[in-house]
This record gives C-alpha cells, structure tokens and sequence, in this order.
C-alpha cells in the first residue's frame, strides 16, 4: 500500500479504559470513571425522557442540513443560520477544518500541552506545525503572535485549555485577536464554555463581527452530558462555513443525535445546575490540593489536573486498583500530573479518600 509517509509516525488514537474492562482485570464490582470529562449527572431529565419515546423514520436518511436545531442555535447565538456547521462531534470539526486549509505548503500554530486532535490531524495533512508551550500555566499568545509567518493558516487556540484547564481572559483574547492577520483562520476551542464560572470571560460568539476570522467550537458532550451521539458544531462566518462544508461529509450527524441535541437545548436550567454542582467539586479539589500542599492547576472545566507523589502511569494505575479511572499526565503531555473528571459529590469523596490512601502509602515507603 502506498500509505502516506507520516502514517508511520502516528499512533491510532488509544482511548482510555472502560468500566468494564477495568472491573474485569482488577476483579471489581464498583469502577467509576472519571477520564473523559463527561457530565456525571447524564443529561437533562427532559432529554431521557424524550429518548425513551422517541420514535423516528430511521429508515430514512438524516436531515443533512440539520435545519431545527440550526434554526434553534442561530436564534441561541444571534447569529444567521448559514453561519453553523455541525460535526460528529468537534472531533470531525477539527479533522474537517484541517483537510480544507492544511497541506505541505502551509504552518499551523497551537499551544502544547492542549488537546491532541489539532496535531494529530495537520500532522496527517503534512502541514509544518509550531506547538507554543504554554507559560504560567496559561498560552502565551504573545509567542503565537511571534510563531506566525507567511504560510500560517490556522491558529488552535484551546479556551479552557484542555488539559489543564486555563482560561484565556477577556482582554488577552481581544488583543490577540486584534494582532492576528486576517487571513488566518483562529478556531477557539470551547467544548468546556458551559463550565466556565470566571467573569472575566468573553462569549467568543459575540467577537465574530469584530473578528470574521474565527470560528467558535462547541459540543453536546460534556455539559450537555450527550458525548455517546456524537454533536459538535462551529460558527463562524457564513464565508467559512461555506468553505468548511465542501468537505463535510453528507449526513455525518444521525436523525437520533440531532433530535437529541434539539431537545437539549431547551433545558437551560440543567446546564445551570450543572455548572454550579461541577464549581462546588472543583472547590473541593482545589482545598484538598492546597491543604496537602499538592498542586493543582487552576480549572475552569470540569476536570482538574493535579500533581501525583511519584510518576504518574503508576498514580493512574494506583487509582484503577481502587475502582477509579483517571488519565496519567504522561500521556497528556504533563508527567506527574493526573487529569481527573470532578464527579458528583460521592464519586469525588471516593476518589479523594483513594489519593489520600496514595499520599500515605508514598509517605511510608519514604521512612
Ligand atoms: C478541548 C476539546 N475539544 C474537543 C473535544 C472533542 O469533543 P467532541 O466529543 O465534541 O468530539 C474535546 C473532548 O474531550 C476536548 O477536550
């Protein structure tokens, strides 16, 4: 096979484990997972319900155009409905995004560590990439002002940054935006904008008509608690959406997920509750780190990266015997660190009770 050369230096996407798997190899009857960011409180009880009597043409192609819940977030975003574009989730916005502007003749821009999907697909697309490690815990947005040369084409910008959960503020953002070129693309990744408590944050939506070059990404899966039916969606000017949608692929958002998604968007005051129960958590996280004297990155998600005694593969594996599921930092591009999922209140007591278990076990195998 003539594969594409830099095929040879990637990996398949390796995801992490599942409650299954976990309870099976390490003999268990309760596994928590707390790896992925999703909502630990499911989805909106007008959602399930809706699932539970919903009855549709499956036989039937989906309505590619998704046109009620465009019409639906057009009217949510005050913005034209031509300036949506929808994905099996952001994953397919991000991979879309590439193969319309990425090629061996451009260089694309992104901050590092962040979340991989931005190089794993310009690096498929052969694009020259600069990654801008992240300063203070924070992008540094001078240094992406700096990185940009000729052939730039697109700007990953990750707000809150995954995985350490960091906020751009407001003002930082608009004068980088001020700075860019308009010829380049900016995506601003938002898939935690739901969780995000900080005033001093902007609804990057609201900057498109200062700012026609970027393009905004969210999803259903994190606080909308849908990650299983797979809906992300951009928006940006129609101009871009147009472009974009050459190389979507037709139907590649199924009648159920839309449907779903559709109904979401009417319970608000899930996304509120939500927001509020995940803020009550990270507050937990954040006196547990700072009573201990561990540190803790400073999140704005629904997820916390937090320092481990040792190395973090074996904190991670640690946990797993215990019944929990967490990402190591080693495979996130932060050794030392785990990213844990906040939970809802009994999940985050059990994992809390499992670290201190690791504390004391590190502590004794020191004396
Ligand atoms: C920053 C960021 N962007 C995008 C995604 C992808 O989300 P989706 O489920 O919509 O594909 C994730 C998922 O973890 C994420 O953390």
């Amino acid at each position: 096979m003539q594969w594409k050369q830099v095929l040879s230096t990637i990996k398949p996407y390796k995801p992490g484990r599942s409650t299954e798997e976990v309870k099976q190899a390490y003999h268990l009857t309760n596994v928590v997972k707390l790896a992925s960011n999703e909502n630990p409180y499911g989805c909106a009880s007008t959602v399930a319900e809706f699932l539970s009597s919903a009855s549709m043409p499956f036989e039937i192609y989906p309505d590619g155009h998704g046109t009620t819940l465009r019409a639906k977030l057009a009217e949510k975003h005050c913005v034209e409905e031509a300036s949506i574009l929808f994905g099996n989730g952001s994953d397919e916005i991000i991979s879309i995004i590439s193969r319309a502007l990425l090629d061996e003749k451009v260089h694309t821009i992104m901050p590092t560590p962040s979340f991989p999907q931005y190089a794993h697909n310009a690096k498929i697309e052969g694009a020259d990439i600069t990654e801008i490690s992240l300063k203070d815990e924070h992008h540094d947005l001078n240094d992406f002002i700096e990185a940009i040369n000729e052939r730039t084409a697109i700007i990953w910008v990750c707000n809150p940054n995954n995985p350490t959960g960091s906020l751009i503020p407001k003002s930082e953002l608009e004068s980088f935006l001020e700075r860019v070129p308009e010829d380049i693309l900016v995506v601003l990744d938002e898939a935690y904008f739901e969780y995000v408590t900080d005033p001093d944050h902007v609804d990057s939506v609201a900057l498109l008509d200062r700012f026609p070059n970027i393009l905004v990404l969210r999803t259903f899966s994190k606080a909308y608690g849908l990650a299983s039916f797979r809906m992300g969606y951009a928006v940006g000017s129609p101009e871009i959406i147009t472009e974009l949608n050459k190389v979507r692929n037709p139907f590649n958002n199924n009648t159920l997920a839309v449907a779903v998604a559709t109904k979401a968007l009417e319970d608000d005051a899930f996304i509120d509750m939500c927001r509020e129960l995940n803020e009550k958590q990270r507050k937990r996280y954040r006196s547990f780190a700072s009573e201990r004297g561990i540190h803790m990155y400073d999140s704005e998600t629904n997820f916390v990266l937090m320092e481990v005694p040792g190395d973090a593969d074996e904190a991670t594996e640690y946990l797993l015997r215990h019944g929990y599921i967490v990402r190591s930092g080693n495979a996130l591009g932060t050794p030392g660190y785990i990213r844990i999922t906040i939970g809802t209140d009994e999940q985050n007591s059990g994992l809390l009770h499992a670290f201190t278990l690791l504390l004391q076990e590190k502590v004794e195998s020191n004396e």
